[in-house]
C-alpha cells in the first residue's frame, strides 16, 4: 500500500489492533485523484508461509457475484498459505462468512449463522471465525458483533482482503477480536491470487465500487469509490481464461457501463472493452450489471453483432414511477427507461432482458406501485428479481418517514411477482419446440439424472443426459416451459 494512501485514509481507532469502519468516511470521494494500480501490495509475512499446511478453510458466501469473486480471491490466498478447502464447517480450522449488506434479510441470516457457530466454537476453541464482506463495513454491525458475538475472532472489510495473511496471524496471536476495516480505498490491487470455483465459467472483475449513490443503496459505502481496472489487465485475464479452456466469462461491476470513466479522461469505455473481448476466442461473454444510465448505442451495436456476446441484458429498473425513480436518485424517468428497453429489444436479435424491482420505497403510493405493475406488463421481462425496500442506515432514504405498512408492501410484492411470472412464462413460450445451445454446467440441483445448463439468453434448461456431457455446449430441444426454467431433450441432428 502506498505511503500516500496510508496517510490519507481516515480510520477510527478503538484499540491496539483495530481500525473500525465509518459509513460517513466511506461516503467521501476523492475526485482529485485517480486510482492507483498496485502490483506489489499483497504479500505473505515470512512466518505465514506454509502456515496453513494440515489445516482446512471454509468460506460461506452471501449475496452477489462480487462477493463470489472476493471468495475466489480469499480461497486463492488460503491455498497459497497451504490451507485446504473443506465444505464442512465441522472439520474447518478457519471459517469465514463473506457477508452481504444490501437488505436486512441478508444481514439477519448472517447473525443467525453466527449464533449457530457459537456452539462449534465453544467445542473447538482453536477454530478461527471471521466475518468479512459488506456487513463488516458498517459500524453498527461491527458494534453488534463486538457486543453480542464475542466468539468471532476477526472482522475485516472489503478493502482489506489482501491483508488476510497478516490478519490470520494477528488473530492467532491475540485473544481480542481483530478488527481491520478501512472505510476508503481508492486503489486496485492486481497481484492477488485466485482459486476459481469452477473450470467452465469465470468472473472477471472490470470495476470496483460504485459512485451512483442511489438513495436506498448501501453499496457505494461498503464497496467504495468507482474504479476501473486497466484494459490490458482485463484482456490478459480473459486471454488466459480462454487458453485454459473456460467457456464463459462474465465481466463484473456494480455498473459496468461506467467502466473507464476514471481512466485517461474516459476515452476508453465499456463499448471499447466489449469490442476487444469480442475478438478473444472465448465462446461466451456476459456482463453485469448495467445501470440504464450510460447504456450507449455503441454498446448495443457491439452486442448486436453477436459472436461471443451473449444476448442477455440485466437492466434494473427499480420502479415504474418517475416520481419514485427521482426519489431513488436513479437519473432516468419511466419513459426514458422504456425508450432504452425498446431500443435494446429492437436492435439485439433474440435478446432477453431481466430486471430488479423494489416495492414499498418510503411513501410509495398505490398509484405509484400500479405504475410499476403496468411497466412490468408493458415490458414483459424475461425475469425479475423483486424486493421489498429495506432501510439501510446511513443512506439518504433511511431518513425518510415511511407511511406504507409492511403488510401492504408484502401484498404489493405478491401482486408484482404474479405479473413477473406471467411475463416470464410468456417469453419462455417462444422457445417451445426450438433447438437451443446449452452450456452444460452440471447435474440439476434436484435430480442427479438431470443435467442443467444455460442458453445464450441465460435461460436455465434441464434435460436428461449422461455426465460426459458436462462442460460441453450442445443443442437441446425445448419440450416444456416453466416460469423460470425450460425442460428439454438432447437434439440429435
Ligand atoms: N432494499 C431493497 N432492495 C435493494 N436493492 C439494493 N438496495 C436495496 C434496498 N435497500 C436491490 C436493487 C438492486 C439489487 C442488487 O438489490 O434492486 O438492483
Ligand atoms: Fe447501488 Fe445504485 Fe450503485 Fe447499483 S447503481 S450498486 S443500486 S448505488
Amino acid at each position: 500500500m502506498s505511503e500516500k494512501r496510508t496517510k490519507k485514509r481516515t480510520v477510527a481507532t478503538f484499540g491496539k489492533y483495530f481500525t473500525a469502519p465509518s459509513l460517513k468516511d466511506a461516503r467521501k470521494r476523492r475526485k482529485d485523484e485517480d486510482s492507483e494500480i498496485i502490483r506489489d501490495s499483497f504479500e505473505v509475512p515470512e512466518d505465514m508461509v506454509n502456515a496453513g499446511i494440515g489445516r482446512k478453510y471454509y468460506i460461506r458466501t452471501y449475496g452477489c457475484q462480487m462477493n463470489e469473486h472476493d471468495t475466489e480471491v480469499m480461497a486463492g490466498i488460503f491455498e497459497l498459505l497451504g490451507y485446504e478447502k473443506t465444505e464442512l464447517t465441522a472439520e474447518a480450522d478457519i471459517i469465514l462468512l463473506n457477508t452481504c449488506a444490501v437488505r436486512d434479510t441478508a444481514e439477519n441470516k448472517v447473525f443467525g449463522e453466527l449464533g449457530h457457530l457459537k456452539y462449534l466454537k465453544a467445542s473447538r476453541p482453536d477454530l478461527l471465525l471471521g466475518v468479512c464482506g459488506c456487513m463488516s463495513q458498517e459500524e453498527e454491525v461491527v458494534d453488534t458483533i463486538l457486543r453480542k458475538h464475542q466468539h468471532v475472532d476477526m472482522i475485516f472489510g472489503t478493502h482489506n482482503i489482501h491483508r488476510l495473511p497478516q490478519l490470520i496471524k494477528e488473530a492467532y496471536m491475540n485473544k481480542e477480536m481483530v478488527v481491520e476495516v478501512w472505510s476508503q480505498e481508492g486503489d486496485i490491487i492486481e497481484n492477488l491470487p485466485k482459486t476459481r470455483l469452477g473450470d467452465l465459467k469465470a468472473w472477471v472483475n472490470i470495476t470496483y465500487g460504485c459512485d451512483k449513490f442511489c438513495t436506498y443503496c448501501i453499496i457505494p459505502y461498503t464497496r467504495g469509490k468507482e474504479r476501473s481496472r486497466l484494459p490490458e489487465d482485463i484482456l490478459a485475464e480473459v486471454e488466459e481464461l480462454a487458453q485454459k479452456g473456460y467457456q464463459e466469462i462474465t465481466l463484473l461491476g456494480q455498473n459496468v457501463n461506467s467502466y473507464g470513466n476514471d481512466l485517461n479522461g474516459g476515452v476508453y469505455g465499456f463499448a471499447n472493452l466489449l469490442e476487444a473481448v469480442q475478438k478473444i476466442a472465448i465462446p461466451r461473454v456476459r456482463f453485469t450489471t448495467s445501470h440504464p444510465w450510460e447504456f450507449t448505442d455503441e454498446m448495443i451495436k457491439i452486442i448486436s453483432k453477436g459472436g461471443n456476446m451473449m444476448p442477455h441484458v440485466h437492466l434494473p429498473v427499480q420502479s415504474g414511477s418517475s416520481a419514485i425513480l427521482r426519489k431513488m436518485g436513479r437519473l432516468y424517468t419511466r419513459e426514458e427507461y422504456l425508450t432504452l428497453y425498446n431500443k435494446i429489444r429492437k436492435n439485439i436479435p433474440n435478446v432477453s432482458i431481466t430486471t430488479d424491482i423494489i416495492v414499498g420505497f418510503p411513501n410509495e403510493t398505490a398509484e405509484q406501485f400500479e405504475e410499476t405493475a403496468s411497466l412490468v406488463e408493458q415490458c414483459a421481462f424475461d425475469g425479475a428479481y423483486t424486493f421489498i425496500y429495506s432501510q439501510r442506515d446511513g443512506t439518504p432514504a433511511a431518513k425518510l418517514n415511511d407511511n406504507v405498512p409492511i403488510q401492504e408492501k408484502k401484498q404489493r410484492l405478491q401482486t408484482l411477482n404474479a405479473l413477473v411470472n406471467e411475463a416470464a412464462l410468456k417469453r419462455n413460450g417462444h422457445f417451445l419446440g426450438e433447438v437451443v445451445e446449452v452450456l452444460v454446467h452440471g447435474e440439476s440441483k434436484k435430480n442427479a439424472a438431470v443435467l442443467s445448463g444455460y442458453t445464450p439468453q441465460n435461460k436455465l434448461v434441464n434435460f436428461v443426459g449422461g455426465k460426459d456431457l458436462i462442460g460441453k455446449r450442445l443443442e437441446v430441444k425445448v419440450i416444456q416451459v416453466k416460469n423460470w426454467t425450460l425442460d428439454g431433450e438432447v437434439h440429435n441432428g
